[in-house]
């Protein structure tokens, strides 16, 4: 059967990227898989769960590529050269430009660690964003997958899932029970509705 071919960005420990090289080995992408893996932080512990699956993988840091635009434009290069139809941001703590979230309209997805409108946009990521939750002492929080257009955080919801916050809570003990009873359950989720939805549009086309 014909796949989408997944790509996703990383920036970080890479648990989400795990979660989405598991589910496809379970099965649960069946309409998608994962070309490539690419980071934008040298030595990202995610870069070796890529080796580990056998998946290639990539770093590009705006640094090396000088500045923002060349990091995009060595980013779409590298995207084009994989067929890619699927973009995946798993930890991927950097903005794109709303030129390049146009050129791959509906073909970038982001996961969120809160529930979208709460907590998120420039600045709010990572262990941020759980900080700010415990601070305001909101009681429900939660995981959001959405896809990127020129807004950060602001494109279309594709999934969301609540998660208590308890009174013991710390910001590293709600992050990760986020991630465990949200983020790496949405995201395969949300990758193989994208993966098919893009898969029954290359169909259309070819019809
Ligand atoms: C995850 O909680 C993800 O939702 C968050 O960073 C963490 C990365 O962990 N992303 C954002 O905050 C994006 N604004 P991981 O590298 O283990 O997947």
């Amino acid at each position: 059967m014909e796949k989408a071919n997944i790509a996703v960005l990383v920036s970080g420990g890479g648990t989400n990227l795990q979660a989405l090289i598991d589910a496809e080995a379970r099965g649960e992408i069946a309409s998608g898989s994962i070309r490539l893996v690419v980071s934008n932080v040298k030595g990202a512990y995610a870069l070796e769960r890529a080796a580990k699956a056998g998946i290639p993988s990539l770093t590009l840091t705006k640094k090396a590529c000088g500045g923002q635009a060349g990091f995009e434009e060595a980013l779409d290069k590298a995207l084009r050269e994989k067929e890619i139809d699927l973009v995946v941001l798993a930890g991927f703590l950097s903005i794109l430009s709303g030129d390049f979230s146009a050129r791959w309209e509906k073909r970038i997805i982001n996961i969120h660690p809160s529930l979208i409108p709460s907590f998120c946009g420039k600045g709010y990521y990572g262990l941020k964003v759980h900080e700010e939750a415990l601070r305001y002492g909101v009681k429900v929080t939660g995981a959001t997958v959405h896809y990127v257009n020129e807004i950060p955080d602001g494109g279309q919801i594709i999934l969301q899932k609540a998660v208590d916050i308890l009174p013991e809570d710390t910001a590293e003990t709600l992050q990760r029970r986020v991630m465990e009873q949200a983020e790496w359950i949405l995201l395969p989720k949300a990758a193989e509705l994208v993966s098919a939805r893009i898969l029954k549009e290359k169909a259309g086309n070819k019809a």
